[in-house]
């Protein structure tokens, strides 16, 4: 009587423990291959889930039979009961379906790269991510390995980018670089290997795994200066950990201003200097004060975000404005994220390719300065922006300071880019950036750009 009243659920059980034999088979590969225990767990804890709910409404099945025959009064609430039981067994078949999904994407993947040769060179291939066929083409889009448009990066060590999700620890070609860091004593010091875990992170890496050991401390550290003053002094060399820079003092790092070292952020540490006129006295259209930018917002402006803020001077300037920004910002080539803290901000330890850790409609402001450019892959940038709209609260704003690319690349491809978000433009402002020379013919773009508060029907 059940299995004619329910056959797609009978039908259902049975596929369901097909696909846990096949899960099965799958784990073994996988275990067979050394993936991580995470995945083991995973599958195991849907495929228990799904046996247990089995077995669960084959006893209501029963009871339900019972019932019927002795308690009519009962058939009622046990019908009730089983259109319950149904509708779980539908939630539990979709999400076993996902997990599959996720889990056949990653042993495929896993099969695919051990029978590729391992070079230790990290570098685009076909091989890598291999075509998560059976993964949501969104899902490929974001994790796919893209070229550098300008090509390699010495300060990022780098030529491509990865959209960060984890993928990039199982990257064959990072295999040694992920052992070599996980390779510790539990319990004692942790290697000193700042370089190593950045290198990881910078290739997809993202998050780093957790470790059982102490990160290493500078050898002589102080207690911070109190605010406000703490926000424009350096701290001492003695609170930095020197050991992954080539420079091993402020002075160092500061006198590469003079030598024309590498070309962004040369001054940053250097809080006498520009970084002090920095959004208080505008140099050009390109500009903005952030007096000026609070004004238009009349103190609702409170929290948000620097992305790629150096040393988290904006922050604060911000902080003196009683506004409280979080800074992300990695540490290439100097102390950036402690130097921020010293300053009493707090940094972020974070790369542009890793999903902002802000919920939906949270943050007043986002700013970015000299970041976002065109140096980053245009579909990945764009993936950037819709996730800085996810953070903005309605009514927040987004301003992008200094922005830079060819100029035409600025009406083909990026203001087009930026208008597709919908915002209002409080401030649309382009300059012609001559640092390295006409020729170039590179512009700048300076918005400061409202999230909409209601945002219509978007095809
Ligand atoms: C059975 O339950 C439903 C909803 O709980 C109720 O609307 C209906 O009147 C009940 N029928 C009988 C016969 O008790
Ligand atoms: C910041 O807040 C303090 C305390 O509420 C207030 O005295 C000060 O004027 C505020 N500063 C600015 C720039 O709004
Ligand atoms: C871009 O388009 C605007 C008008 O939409 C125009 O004024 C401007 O000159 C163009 N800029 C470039 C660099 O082509």
């Amino acid at each position: 009587m059940i299995e004619q009243r329910y056959p797609p659920l009978s039908k259902m059980f049975w596929e369901s423990s097909q696909r846990s034999t096949r899960v099965f088979q799958l784990l073994l590969v996988i275990v067979g291959i050394t993936v991580p225990n995470l995945v083991a767990i995973y599958l195991f804890t849907a495929a228990n889930s799904c046996r247990s709910q089995s077995q669960d409404s084959s006893l209501s099945h029963r009871g339900y039979l019972n019932g019927a025959q002795r308690w009519p009064n009962q058939l009622n609430e046990t019908q009730e009961d089983l259109r319950k039981t149904q509708k779980e067994l539908i939630k539990v078949r979709q999400e076993l379906e996902a997990s599959l999904q996720v889990i056949q994407g990653i042993a495929a993947n896993l099969l695919l790269s051990t029978s590729q040769h391992q070079g230790s060179e990290v570098s685009a291939s076909n091989t890598w991510p291999p075509q998560l066929s059976s993964l949501a083409k969104e899902l490929q889009e974001f994790v796919a390995v893209r070229k550098l448009p300008l090509g390699y990066n010495p300060s990022l060590n780098a030529d491509i980018i990865v959209g960060a999700m984890g993928f990039g620890c199982f990257n064959p070609n990072l295999k040694p670089d992920i052992a070599k860091y996980m390779h510790y004593r539990v319990g004692a010091d942790c290697p000193d290997d700042e370089s190593l875990a950045q290198k990881l992170l910078l290739h997809g890496c993202e998050p780093l795994p957790r470790r059982r050991c102490f990160a290493r401390m500078p050898s002589d550290p102080e207690e911070p200066l109190e605010l406000p003053t703490s926000l424009w002094e350096s701290p001492s060399d003695d609170s930095i950990l020197w050991t992954a820079y080539s420079c091993k003092s402020f002075d160092c790092l500061n006198a590469r201003a003079k030598k024309k070292v590498f070309a962004d952020c040369l001054d940053c540490f250097d809080l006498q200097g520009r970084e002090r006129r920095r959004w208080v006295m505008p140099e050009s259209n390109v500009d903005f004060s952030i007096a000026d930018v609070l004004a238009f917002k009349q103190g609702t402006l409170r929290i948000g975000l620097d992305i790629g803020g150096g040393t988290g001077s904006f922050a604060a300037r911000m902080w003196e404005h009683n506004v409280t920004i979080v800074t992300s910002t990695l540490n290439l080539g100097g102390p950036f994220n402690n130097f921020i803290g010293h300053r009493g901000i707090v940094p972020l330890f974070l790369t542009i390719s890793q999903r902002f850790p802000f919920f939906d409609n949270t943050l007043d402001i986002v700013h970015s300065m000299h970041v976002l450019s065109n140096w980053i892959p245009t579909e990945s940038l764009e993936f950037t922006f819709y996730d800085i709209d996810r953070i903005l609260r309605p009514g927040g704003l987004l301003w992008i300071d200094r922005f830079f690319c060819k100029s035409p690349q600025l009406n083909s491809t990026y203001a087009p880019m930026i208008e597709r978000l919908g915002y209002k433009k409080l401030r649309w402002e382009t300059a012609a950036k001559l640092d390295r020379g006409p020729q170039l013919q590179e512009y700048y773009l300076s918005a400061l750009l409202e999230k909409p508060l209601k945002r219509g029907a978007v095809l």
